[in-house]
């Protein structure tokens, strides 16, 4: 009985295969207006700037991990795509992005309008919001506190955007910074007085370093910032698969999933 059955089996599935083979075989007039399927896909390069936990950061064995990595992973299976991190400063990030040396990038990335001019954004992925670090025996308690202080930035970032807004762009006060950990170090060290950065990167490190002496002084004049994934300008094809991939992920759950695996149940 075995045997028959496994032959039975057998022959059901050659005729499958055969079946969905000859079903490809007439050229299709109605695939007129379907994209043609895509050519030997070829593995997308994501830049990301690992140093940026929890959202994008290199583990003990070298790997780029975080939540906009899981996030990156789940659009790619949704979309059909494949994809490989690298790790890239965020100093030259954009540009690597409009010289084609990364297809996309996934970083915190604040959508601004400036930014927009010179590359295209996904649709939204994540709510952010500027937060103030200090030491704990710091009077700051609000933003416009640190107008006479010296204050550490990541370099080009809307961190600081905004404190060049409050001290003038070239003011000497701002002390700027490859890297974000590289501000809240400066910070440790008395060498500037605060430091403005995404609101999750700074509560991390202050709830991993609780040696440094650090407390956090929100202020509600900051705007909400949303983080989206970055294309090469005018690549409309594939900021179509991406925002089709984010919108399967948030409707299946992996999103959520995701979402509560870093920074516990979701909030809004
Ligand atoms: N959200 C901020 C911005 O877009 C900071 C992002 C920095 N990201 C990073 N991986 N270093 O300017």
């Amino acid at each position: 009985i075995n045997r028959r059955f496994a032959l039975t089996a057998a022959g059901l599935l050659a005729a499958l295969a055969i079946a969905a083979c000859s079903k490809q075989e007439p050229a299709a007039p109605a695939a007129a207006s379907a994209p043609p399927p895509p050519a030997a896909a070829r593995v997308l390069v994501v830049g990301t700037d690992a140093a940026y936990t929890p959202f994008e950061s290199q583990n003990d064995k070298g790997e780029i991990v975080g939540f906009d990595i899981d996030v990156v992973k789940a659009v790619a299976q949704k979309a059909g795509i494949e994809v490989k991190f690298v790790n890239t400063p965020w100093e030259g990030i954009f540009n690597a992005l409009d010289q084609g040396d990364r297809d996309l990038l996934v970083s915190a990335i604040t959508i601004t309008d400036e930014r927009r001019q010179t590359m295209d954004f996904s649709q939204s992925y994540f709510d952010a919001r500027q937060l103030i670090a200090v030491k704990n025996d710091s009077p700051v308690t609000k933003f416009d506190d640190i107008k006479t202080l010296k204050v550490g930035v990541q370099n080009g970032t809307t961190g600081d955007e905004v404190v060049g807004k409050l001290l003038g762009k070239s003011s000497t006060a701002i002390k700027r910074f490859e890297s974000t950990p590289l501000a809240l170090k400066e910070l440790e060290a008395g060498g500037v007085q605060a430091v403005v950065a995404d609101n999750g990167v700074v509560v991390h490190y202050i709830a991993n370093n609780t040696a440094g002496g650090f407390k956090t002084v929100s202020d509600a004049n900051f705007p909400v910032e949303k983080y989206g994934i970055a294309v090469k300008k005018g690549n409309t094809e594939l900021l179509a698969k991406i925002n089709q991939g984010l919108e399967g992920i948030r409707a299946d759950g992996t999103y959520a999933k995701i979402y509560a695996s870093h920074f516990g149940a979701e909030s809004k």
